[in-house]
């Protein structure tokens, strides 16, 4: 029999990798493509072009040996998208999409034009902007460059002048980098939306999760979110209308901050499975990933029932070591799953892996998997010296 599909994967890191793993157990073949030699798509795939992702011939013979291409991270080029459109072939997100998610002054040019609350905000495209943003939206202030930003990167909070002058010049402002001048939100919670969207227009939305963040990256994530009812609609009402607006396939998740008066506020949009999706593998009837790869191949979405209260923490490097060390602790509570995802060094502040735990409540998930992330370490190959993984955050900020 010959595969359902054979999906390309554009990006090698870890969203790839569980893209991957679901469209396998579908009996998809998948081919990736990323510049690294071993990127942690690529060791789930059935084949990997090694190539730089603004090369559109690569991502054409990419699409050559597939059905249709996705893209795992929304960086990729918009024109190398749209060159293997005009091929024929298929890729979600497509290239008008990933130029709107990919550039943040366009997504709330986009969203403003939905009529979707966002944060104040001003263009900064000259040193002179800083001044009118200052005056007009004040302190503090979030500064974050339009384009490349990612895990807090790319951004910098301004408590005066003195301060917005130097993250102007440390973002690249000065060099012409666009950037964004965001009021600093007083939020109450911030609540991620993962949902997907297949070509026939159906939407499937997770349960809402609340996200726990630390120096800017994601720390944790607790489902359910115990958000009131009429929350949950408003949330589903937008991420409709913005699934619409992009005509977006496949899995995407929806950033807001919800304020102390109830009011909610969209950060941002990733059009692909999210990190704070990552529960869904073991706490849902259908994976973020699994619907990504229904979503994207033209199959019917499957259910979003949340199976148990759950709650997911990041394993991040923290620059002491490659060696992970205390999985087998981690794993000796029955309700804690670990994934990890085959990369090779653990910057301090890199993604490395995450755990799920199951519980009564979403709190009591919590407790289990912070108990089973305290277990783990990470040390040198032959070297003392352990760090515990999570604490590197700060360097990476
Ligand atoms: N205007 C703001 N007010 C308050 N907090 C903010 C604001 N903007 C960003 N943050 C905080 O910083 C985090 C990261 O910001 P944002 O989502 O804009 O950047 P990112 O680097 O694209 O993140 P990621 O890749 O993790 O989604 C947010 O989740 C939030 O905790
Ligand atoms: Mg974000």
């Amino acid at each position: 029999m010959p595969p359902l599909f054979t999906v390309g994967i554009l990006g090698g890191g870890q969203l790839g990798r569980m893209m991957a793993l679901a469209a396998r157990r579908l009996g998809c073949r998948v081919w990736t493509l990323a510049p690294e030699p071993d990127p942690p798509c690529a060791q789930a795939a059935d084949g990997h072009i090694r190539a730089a992702f603004g090369d559109a011939r690569a991502a054409l013979r990419l699409a050559a040996r597939c059905d249709l291409l996705t893209c795992e991270f929304e960086n990729i080029p918009a024109a190398v998208a749209e060159a293997v459109e005009r091929s024929g072939k298929a890729v979600h997100p497509g290239g008008a999409a990933l130029k709107t998610a990919q550039d943040r002054l366009l997504e709330k040019r986009f969203l403003r034009g939905l009529g979707i609350p966002v944060a104040d905000y001003r263009e900064i495209l000259r040193r002179k902007d800083l001044a009118a943003a200052a005056r007009e939206i004040g302190f503090p202030a979030v500064l974050k460059t339009a384009r490349g930003g990612y895990d807090g990167k790319g951004q910098a909070v301004v408590r005066g002048r003195g301060e917005a002058e130097a993250a102007f010049r440390t973002l690249g402002g000065a060099a012409g980098n666009a950037l964004v001048w965001e009021r600093l939100v007083p939020f109450a919670r911030e609540i991620g939306v993962v949902c997907a969207r297949n070509a026939a227009g159906a939407l499937a939305v997770f349960p809402p999760a609340e996200n726990v963040h630390r120096g800017g990256i994601l720390h944790l994530t607790l489902v359910p979110a115990g958000i009131p009812r009429g929350t949950e609609a408003r949330l589903r009402a937008l991420a409709r209308r913005i699934a619409g607006g992009l005509s977006l396939t496949g899995t995407f998740c929806v950033e807001t901050f919800l304020l102390p008066d109830g009011k909610v506020l969209v950060n941002e949009i990733a059009p692909r499975p999210h990190n704070c999706g990552h529960y869904t593998l073991d706490a849902c009837e259908t994976s973020q990933f699994e619907q990504h790869m229904r979503a994207v191949c033209g199959l019917p979405l499957g259910s979003t029932r949340l199976l148990s209260p759950a709650a997911m923490v990041n394993i991040l490097g923290t620059g002491a070591g490659d060696r992970l060390i205390g999985a087998a602790q981690a794993l000796a509570d029955p309700a804690v799953k670990l994934h990890l995802y085959g990369k090779q060094e653990a910057h301090a502040g890199r993604k490395m892996g995450h755990l799920t735990a199951l519980g009564g409540s979403a709190a009591a998930a919590a407790r289990r998997a912070l108990a089973a992330h305290g277990k783990l370490a990470w040390a040198r190959a032959g070297g003392p010296g352990l760090s515990a993984p999570g604490t590197g955050d700060k360097e990476a900020a």
